[in-house]
């Protein structure tokens, strides 16, 4: 059995920086479940949705999962581009059919960059952090503390599409393509951490694809347990397999962020390879399009730990088991 990456800490200090988004929300229920993940805090990125809502969804989803954690709202747009959403893909309110509560609690009072930077530099060298959404306030922390690299343990992105099409534009995924600038920002400042960053890009996350038959596992979850969240989970993956039917891939749903938090907390369902990464700004085609430089041509070092290999199967069937033993 493979150790886990961080076996050396009983639970693993975590920031999460998400759009939260239908994948994303799985992902922080998949975190408040897992013994070995501590949300220590969580920045609110618009990109799915805009900034409020997101920020509303964390929340109240941090309420509802009972996560004592700072909730910091980020950056109302992007470091450039004019701001872009996708509410056909996750619902105007970010978890498509799902009726939320209003949040009761506040949220932290700072940016989420501040938030970045002051939960880093309090647990020097122990804080994993998690990007599942634009690199909006991560970028904005580098400018505030540009030792962040060095003071994070490690980091965790969910973006990218190398060798594979894009999600967004023809070659451009979701969260690099709302925030370029960000994105290249973070990877450039990246490439000096002790540790390189793990990317999942989409031709990892793709391989985690829910059919009915993982549907039917979140109704069963939310009937057994009655738990709210596995309910709003329910119907936030109904709106999700309405969309990619919708969109020419049949009833099923590329469920993306999850596999990032496992792979960061377990270090299975994925192996890595070291690769080259750099974002492209200019191009008129290929604007947001995260370049993977395999053959070595610009001979710079690997500045990313690409995912590769992904199980889905046993990634799938640890998240359902990981649900189940919390949302009860
Ligand atoms: O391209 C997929 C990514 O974009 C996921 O993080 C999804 O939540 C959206 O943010
Ligand atoms: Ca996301």
């Amino acid at each position: 059995m493979p150790q886990p990456p961080y076996a050396d800490i009983m639970t693993l200090p975590l920031l999460v920086d998400c759009d939260t988004g239908i994948d994303d929300a799985i992902a922080l229920s998949y975190l408040a479940a897992h013994p070995g993940a501590r949300i220590t805090g969580i920045v609110s990125t618009g990109g799915n949705v805009q900034v409020e809502a997101v920020h509303r969804n964390n929340l109240v989803l941090a309420e509802l999962l009972d996560l004592d954690a700072p909730i910091a709202r980020g950056a109302a747009r992007p470091l450039v581009q004019e701001p872009m959403y996708a509410d056909d893909t996750h619902g105007p309110g970010g978890l498509g059919h799902a009726e939320l509560p209003e949040p009761s609690r506040a949220g932290d009072p700072r940016s989420g960059a501040q938030l970045w930077v002051d939960l880093a530099r309090s647990h020097p060298g122990e804080l994993v952090g998690l990007v599942l959404g634009p690199h909006t306030n991560l970028a904005l922390a580098l400018e505030i503390e540009p030792e962040l690299p060095q003071l994070l343990r490690r980091l965790h992105i969910m973006g990218g599409a190398i060798n594979h099409r894009g999600n967004t534009g023809p070659t451009s995924e979701w969260n690099v393509a709302v925030d370029p600038e960000a994105a290249q920002r973070v990877f450039a400042a990246f490439s000096t951490a002790p540790q390189r960053p793990v990317l999942g890009s989409l031709e990892a996350t793709e391989a985690v694809r829910f059919t009915q038959h993982e549907l039917d596992l979140f109704i069963t979850l939310a009937e057994r347990t009655g738990h709210p969240v596995a309910q709003i989970l329910v119907d936030a993956l109904r709106f999700y397999f309405e969309f990619h039917e919708a969109d020419g891939f049949g009833w099923t749903a590329h469920v993306h962020d999850p596999l990032i938090a496992a792979h960061a907390v377990t270090g299975e369902f994925a192996g890595t390879r070291p690769l080259a990464v750099d974002v492209e700004l200019a191009g008129t085609l290929t604007r947001g399009q995260t370049v993977g430089d395999e053959l070595g041509r610009w001979a710079r070092e690997p500045n990313v730990e690409l995912l590769t290999g992904v199980r889905p199967e046993l990634f799938i069937e640890h998240l359902l088991g990981t649900l189940e033993t919390d949302l009860r």
